[in-house]
């Protein structure tokens, strides 16, 4: 770890928030060099705010449906982080497509977590998607947020073998538990010690991606 000082990070969820969890427990132990000062979620009922609350984390919640459009309701969003001086944006679990003024305004400081093998299966159902394709590993990807929607540079990628009998239900879960609850956090913390970084050009690519 760097000495540099201690990045702010603002994460957005919509639901459980077990990835949410898992980076709250890597910034209290120090294997995260920052701190999450608050979270956003666009649902009022999402259990991450629970968790959230637990561990004294100023929350913030924007419905997205009472704005009247993607643009006003990302613009909401971008206060709120604003105001909390983030220096490090996190999706985790956030299912809202993003407008591309909002993702430009965070270029190179906002990353996402996808529940699969990126390229492979950007959008919605990667679990059935991969065993629909008869794929022999699956997996989850982190990377940095650009415009075009899960495609932008990956910081942290990891598989793991699709069993015989999984389910799309069971590989949730595997790719949750064996991968994506130690992959964010790592991610995150790579970011925070300044290893990690976008390209300031397009075609953007991420400088000094390490090996997973
Ligand atoms: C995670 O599996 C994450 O990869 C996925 O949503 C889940 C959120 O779970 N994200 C996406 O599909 C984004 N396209 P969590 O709220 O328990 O962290």
């Amino acid at each position: 770890m760097t000495s540099t000082a201690r990045k702010r990070i603002v994460v957005l969820i919509s639901g459980n928030g077990r990835n949410l969890q898992a980076i709250i427990d890597a910034c209290a132990n120090n294997s995260i060099n920052g701190d999450i000062v608050g979270v956003i979620s666009n649902k009022a009922d999402a259990y991450g705010l629970i968790r959230a609350r637990q561990a004294s984390i100023p929350t913030c919640i924007i419905p997205h449906q009472e704005f009247a459009d993607r643009e006003s309701f990302d613009a909401a969003i971008q206060d709120q982080i604003d105001l909390l001086d983030a220096d490090l944006v996190v999706l985790a679990g956030f299912m809202r497509i993003l407008t591309d003024d909002f993702v430009r305004h965070y270029l190179g400081r906002m990353i996402n977590i996808h529940p699969s093998l990126l390229p492979k299966y950007p959008g919605l159902n990667t679990h059935q998607r991969a065993l629909d394709a008869g794929d022999a590993t699956h997996g989850a990807t982190v990377h940095f947020v650009t415009p075009e929607l899960d495609a932008g540079p990956t910081v942290l990628q990891h598989s793991l073998t699709i069993n015989t009998d999984d389910t799309a239900e069971s590989l949730a879960e595997r790719v949750m538990e064996e991968i994506e609850l130690a992959l964010y956090p790592k991610a995150v913390a790579l970011f925070c010690d300044n290893v990690v970084t976008l390209s300031d050009t397009a075609p953007y690519r991420t400088l000094n991606t390490p090996e997973t």
